[in-house]
């Protein structure tokens, strides 16, 4: 199937979906410095789409799950991300997608969140792979091309069994975030086995892309990791905290003080505009990430900390305090 994933360049670098970090406000803020080469939305609950639309009847402007879901112009190319246990509602949620004039869907088969993983989804689903292939199968029906995100086993490294269970499907991309579900971060993801990964993927399904994930810090250090394992690109995700700049090749030790707090500002503006129902909280951890590096940090960051309202933000953020740390 022709697509933009047959588009991208090689070696290409793209960004992971990290729910309640990279959101449409985060995304939008890395849009403006410079793109990964596909964008992830956070992940959405399928079942929760079709609840919510086709039982509750809930108007979709008023809809959590699809504020989740919106994307800008932008961002493209962008994937959006769901999970279900249930091909149904894969089916739903990949149409629905599509609809919305996402570039591709992705399947999450990684999350070890226990809520997740309860319905059957997320890692859960490496414990099943004949119903893996049945949820791919499914997403397929929308047009859109599927991806599928996922970790090297469930309590072990199961790569051949279950990575081949996938590639079976012929996903045009897979994501090996090189962890079991076990290990979730704790442990340095095992890079070492990425080549066996990408020599799965060339035995059983040549044309799917494969993409590595995992303590990948900068572009720099992706380039060396596809190189060293034969992989077709990256996924970043927490080298993203605290650097919008990242896939312009910024480390994130070159970011100014002022760059820093500017660029918190923004994305603090960009929340309260995109993220209205959500909880100011959720800034906090941006809090963390971008006021660091440099004299006067850790008291302004307290502060920050103490803030409850995004107009106790501009408030700070107005004064001279912020600007003279
Ligand atoms: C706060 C947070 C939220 C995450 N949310 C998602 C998610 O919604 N979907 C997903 O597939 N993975 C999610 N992940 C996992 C990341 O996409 C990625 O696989 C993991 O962080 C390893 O990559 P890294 O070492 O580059 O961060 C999340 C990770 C973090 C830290």
């Amino acid at each position: 199937m022709d697509s933009f994933w047959n588009k991208l360049p090689k070696p290409f670098f793209v960004l992971a979906p990290m729910a309640d970090v990279t959101d449409p406000a985060y995304r939008r803020l890395i849009s403006e410095t410079k793109n990964p080469d596909v964008m992830w939305t956070e992940f959405v609950s399928a079942d929760g789409l079709y609840a919510t639309r086709e039982k509750k009847k809930m108007p979709d402007v008023e809809n959590p799950l699809l504020r989740d879901f919106q994307f800008s112009e932008s961002e493209r190319p962008v994937v959006a991300q769901i999970f279900s246990s249930k091909p149904e509602m894969i089916a739903y949620a990949s149409k629905l997608a599509a609809e919305l004039g996402f570039d591709g869907v992705d399947l999450n088969m990684g999350c070890p969140d226990k809520s997740i993983e309860k319905q059957g989804a997320g890692a859960a689903m490496i414990k099943t792979p004949e119903l893996a292939k049945e949820i791919i199968a499914a997403a397929r029906t929308s047009g859109l091309p599927v991806s599928v995100k996922t970790r090297i086993g469930y309590n072990a490294v199961n790569l051949e069994e279950w990575l081949t269970a996938i590639l079976e499907e012929k996903p045009a991309a897979l994501t090996v975030h090189l962890r079991t579900r076990k290990e979730m971060s704790k442990v340095d993801a095992h890079w070492e086995l990425m080549g066996n990964a990408v020599e799965i993927r060339n035995r059983v399904s040549p044309d799917t892309l494969i993409i590595g994930n995992g303590d990948v810090q900068s572009i720099e250090d992706g380039k060396k990791k596809i190189v060293d394992s034969g992989a077709d690109g990256v996924m970043l995700g927490r080298a993203i905290f605290g650097n919008p700049w990242l896939f312009a090749g910024r480390a994130s030790e070159s970011l100014s003080k002022e760059e820093r707090l500017a660029a918190l500002a923004q994305l603090a503006r960009y929340f309260s505009e995109l993220r209205p129902a959500k909880s100011y909280h959720l800034l906090k951890k941006h809090f963390k990430a971008f006021v660091s590096g440099f004299d006067g940090a850790a008291e302004l960051r307290g502060k920050l900390m103490e803030t409850n309202s995004y107009q106790e933000f501009l408030v700070l953020s107005n004064s001279k305090e912020y600007s003279s740390v």
